[in-house]
């Protein structure tokens, strides 16, 4: 099939065109980062309001970039959570708005899914991992280990328990006065940096639960920053490369823990926060030792993006087809979950 798909869960505006569920074709993308830095975090009533002036223009640069017409499309797919609901009502109305006019079908999918299955995607250097993958999504909202048995059946096996961490990038980016994302803005500092001069602690280093926590650890970055104000050029670095470390051992560690008590060989990492150098660059060379394969897709998609919902949209469009159903009364929800849990959890309420 040829689908549109459209996200806009939080501050990028992008619709793609996605063939067989694999070939990107187009992937266009309008950032909203210059809007809400100024205000150091996303304002959702700002989102969405740039979300509606920015949705037409990034459907046209998509068609342009693939070279098709409205009428070619045979089914849509889009964002229906989790999200901020205001920036998600713009691609769902969008979406099935289209879907009405040239009756075609339209699938509501989820944000976390397309994460976790954006490297099935036909990607130039990276050979698509076999099922079972063990899934790291890491982002903005999520810090979510799960097993991928295949599309559609996902084993919830651990979560943050208060901040993602991508949130404790942005808060401790934030408490240092650097810019929003802070998450791009510690990784760049960090590289000149010495990720051993501060000793910041490793929250829940135990291999007995593969749930994470950040918020204590953005509490010691906070203490120290009392104690000694904040640091500047060459010390600055290397409190950024300190805290970057502290949040990347914790993240391979459970990684590679739920690895071996799954006996997965197989581990795709995910999210926004998988376009840091440092846990790509630590993340193969542990899963070099352990001798588990590494899958990563491009920065560009890692961070929101509307084609990492091609694998996803295809496989539920094709089980919709056979039913001859479509289902306009797709809503926005703020949470959702996804797949079954291995055992209870607390939730995270981003
Ligand atoms: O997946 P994403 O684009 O949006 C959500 O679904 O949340 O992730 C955004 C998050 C932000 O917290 C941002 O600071 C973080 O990803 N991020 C990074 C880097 N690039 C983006 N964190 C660490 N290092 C980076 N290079
Ligand atoms: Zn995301």
């Amino acid at each position: 099939m040829l689908v549109m798909t459209i996200e806009s869960s939080c501050d990028e505006t992008s619709v793609a065109l996605v063939q067989h569920g694999r070939r990107i074709l187009a992937n266009a993308v309008a950032s909203q980062i210059p809007v809400h830095r100024r205000y150091g975090g996303v304002v959702p009533e700002l989102a969405s309001r740039n979300h509606i002036r920015d949705i037409h223009t990034v459907l046209d640069e998509a068609l342009d970039q693939a070279g098709v017409e409205l009428r070619d499309i045979e089914g849509y797919g889009v964002t229906s959570g989790p999200g901020l609901v205001g920036s998600l009502l713009v691609g769902l109305e969008t979406a099935k708005g289209l879907a009405y006019s040239f009756d075609r079908p339209c699938v509501g999918l989820n944000h976390l899914e397309a994460h976790l299955t954006t490297v099935l995607l036909d990607l130039d250097d990276l050979k698509t991992p076999e099922f079972p993958y063990l899934g790291l999504i890491v982002s903005g909202g999520h810090t979510d280990l799960y097993i991928v048995h295949q599309l559609g059946d996902y084993e919830l096996l651990g979560r943050t328990r208060d901040d993602a961490a991508g949130e404790a990038f942005d808060k401790v980016a934030k408490m240092l006065g650097l810019p929003y994302p802070g998450g791009v803005a510690i990784d760049r500092l960090s590289r000149k940096g010495n990720p051993d001069r501060h000793e910041f602690p490793r929250p829940m280093w135990t291999r007995s639960n593969l749930d994470f926590s950040f918020s204590g650890l953005k509490t010691a970055v906070a203490l120290h920053l009392d104690k000694k104000g904040i640091p500047e050029d060459q010390a600055l670095a290397d409190l950024c490369a300190s805290f970057q470390e502290a949040v990347v051992d914790v993240l391979i560690m459970k990684s590679l823990t739920a690895c071996r008590q799954n006996d997965l060989t197989r581990l795709v990492v995910s999210g926004g926060v998988a376009c840091n150098h440092r846990l790509r660059h630590r993340a193969r060379r542990a899963c070099d030792d352990d001798g588990v394969e590494l899958f990563i897709a491009p920065p560009r998609l890692c961070t929101d993006n509307a084609a990492m919902l091609g694998p996803i949209a295809e496989w539920q469009l094709q089980g919709r087809a056979e039913q001859g159903f479509t289902n306009f009364d797709i809503s926005a929800r703020a949470s959702m979950t996804l797949g079954r849990t291995r055992r209870s959890t607390s939730s995270n309420h981003r």
